[in-house]
């Protein structure tokens, strides 16, 4: 595996995978990497030839009072997994080769970045658009694969790249859960031994919502409910959010005709979690 921290060394290496008839695959990470990163790797060798990743604590997505400065971080770990894994490149660029000067212009998609995780972490999809057309400029890929772990995230990408026409494919990947049920994250880490248990009450709740969608309920508001009722019931958990929306343009909905996104942002502790639950697609 290539690990380069330099831009133009990105560029080089891809033009020439490219002129030897491969195609690019691209997987961007913020590091300490666990099964879900991982398995976005797989996809992305499963639909192209050179799979890159990046690993880049982007500050420029951090509120002011969010964890930038102790976001876990864990490069060389990281690097002998993606190898393990088989990604041919991975680049670590710092703060200074991504951004080295007066930053003045921003990519934005307005609407559905203000609700859900949108409208309680202002300047957060700026932020994530930003560095993810920047990475899309650097190494031109033919797919990017994105987890459906952050669901907003990925119907703001898709909506972002269908807007300005970037000649990508996104490919959505499911999301990876520890064996309780528990969704992978990095910040996992950050609970301690009673809160690792409290968080279970996330994916549980959404397996009640799951069961009733099941049984055919339609009620977006009666979904909203149940997946509340359980979570009032972690006395560790405190709500943020809970949304039934369309998964594409995060429309609020009354009815479920088909497909649905029940999303969810909880605190668990000092520790903020999301979670969702797709309903009527499979990825
Ligand atoms: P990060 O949180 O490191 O996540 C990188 C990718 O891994 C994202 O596409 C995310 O959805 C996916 N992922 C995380 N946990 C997952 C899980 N349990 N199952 C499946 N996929 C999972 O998301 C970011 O970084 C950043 O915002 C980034 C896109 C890199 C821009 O800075």
């Amino acid at each position: 595996m290539i690990v380069v921290d330099k831009i133009d060394d990105v560029r080089k290496i891809v033009k020439k995978q490219k002129s030897q008839g491969m195609s690019i695959g691209l997987v961007p990470t913020m590091g300490y990497l666990h099964e879900g990163h991982l398995s976005l790797v797989k996809k992305a060798k499963e639909n192209s030839d050179f799979v890159c990743a990046s690993i880049f604590v982007n500050p420029i997505q951090f509120g002011p009072n969010e964890d930038y400065d102790k976001y876990p971080r864990d490069v060389k770990r990281d690097v002998k997994l993606l190898e393990e894994n088989g990604c041919d490149l991975v680049f670590i660029p710092s703060v200074e080769e991504m951004y080295p000067n007066e930053r003045l212009t921003t990519v934005s998609v307005s609407k559905i970045t203000n609700k859900l995780c949108g409208a309680y972490r202002p300047g957060h999809f700026v932020g994530v658009c930003t560095v993810v057309t920047k990475l899309f400029n650097i190494f031109t890929p033919d797919i990017a694969v994105f987890g459906q772990k952050d669901a907003q995230q990925v119907a703001v990408i898709k909506k972002m790249v269908d807007d300005l026409n970037i000649p990508v494919k996104i490919i959505k990947a499911p999301i990876v859960r520890e064996k309780d049920g528990l969704a992978l994250s990095s910040r996992n880490i950050y609970l301690d031994a009673d809160e690792r248990k409290a968080a279970l009450v996330l994916s549980k709740s959404l397996k009640e919502a799951k069961i009733m969608l099941e049984k055919g309920e339609k009620n977006a508001s009666l979904i909203i409910n149940i997946v509340k009722e359980v979570l009032k019931q972690e006395p560790l958990c405190e709500i943020q959010y809970v949304s039934c929306v369309h998964p594409d343009t995060l429309e609020d909905l009354t009815t479920i005709d088909d497909r649905a996104l029940i999303a969810l942002a909880c605190y668990i502790g000092k520790t903020r979690l999301i979670d969702n639950l797709l309903w009527g697609e499979d990825i």
